[in-house]
């Protein structure tokens, strides 16, 4: 979230830094697992991860629903390699298929009963836009589950420049779920990442990038990563920590097919 001018690969940089939190949202495992309870799909549940990353959401939800497939969708040929081996690792290879390829232009072979964008709806232009075109995706009766960002308080200066953001490129927590509703979905439950999420997220990922710095002190890019971990701590410490708030919205249609 912190503007830099990288040299180094962006997107090796991203796999170190989520290295030790895959799921890349300040979202915990148990909550995880409370959202996916929530969401309460068949065992045999169509499941869609738009901007997948690791796929740890898609291969969770894929132990909620033992008889279940998921298709992961990213553009990061790096994350879906790690995917793909940690799917191997748990089992899973057959029943998740990954798809290298922009999520704006996926084309599936039939709808889902659940769909999941969680920290990537800048994919679609913010959360309206999600809410239109993953929302496409889902059947009838389906589940939308969308993480996405919020401001807790009104923005501080120090926190718009930390995130090069302006205001209105989030609303508050109401305002989210009066977008949902006015694109015709509604909450059937949410949850709200808590400090603890948020510092385990983000010292994680400094924490991580920093570790590799120091561990690879000959390597050509060590002083890189390490100033990129330093500009975003600091921009998370004295910009939006606080501000900025995570909300992971378990939406369904407003008006069912039962009418
Ligand atoms: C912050 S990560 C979230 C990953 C995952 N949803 C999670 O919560 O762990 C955002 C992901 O969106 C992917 N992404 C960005 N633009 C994309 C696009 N146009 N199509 C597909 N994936 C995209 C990035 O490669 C990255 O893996």
């Amino acid at each position: 979230m912190t503007v830099l001018t990288w040299v180094v690969d962006r997107q090796r940089l991203s796999s170190i830094a989520h290295s030790r939190h895959p799921i890349a949202a300040p979202v915990s495992g148990v909550n995880v697992n409370r959202l996916l309870r929530r969401a309460g799909r068949e065992p045999t549940a169509r499941i869609l991860d738009l901007g997948c990353g690791d796929a740890a959401w898609a291969m969770q939800a894929l132990a909620h629903y033992p008889d279940g497939h998921a298709d992961g969708v990213d553009l990061n040929s790096h994350v879906l390699e790690r995917a793909a081996v940690a799917a191997e690792g748990r089992g899973l290879a057959d029943r998740l298929t990954l798809h290298e390829r922009d999520a704006r232009s996926y084309v599936p072979d039939g709808d889902y009963d659940l769909v999941l964008c969680v920290g990537a709806t800048h994919i679609f232009d913010g959360f309206a836009g999600t809410l239109r075109q993953a929302g496409r995706h889902v059947n009838a009766d389906g589940i939308l589950l969308v993480g996405e960002a919020f401001w807790q308080v009104p923005p501080t200066p120090a926190a718009l420049a930390a995130l090069d953001v302006k205001p209105g490129d989030y609303t508050d927590l109401a305002g989210l779920v009066d977008a949902a509703e006015h694109d015709g979905w509604t909450p059937v439950y949410a949850h709200v990442s808590d400090a603890e999420e948020w510092n385990d997220y983000e010292w994680s990922w400094v924490g991580s990038l920093t570790g590799w710095g120091l561990d690879n002190p000959g390597h050509p890019e060590a002083a890189e990563v390490l100033a990129v971990a330093r500009a975003h701590r600091e921009g998370w410490l004295r910009g939006y920590r606080d501000v900025l708030g995570f909300a992971t919205l378990v939406l369904r249609r407003a008006t069912n097919s039962a009418g």
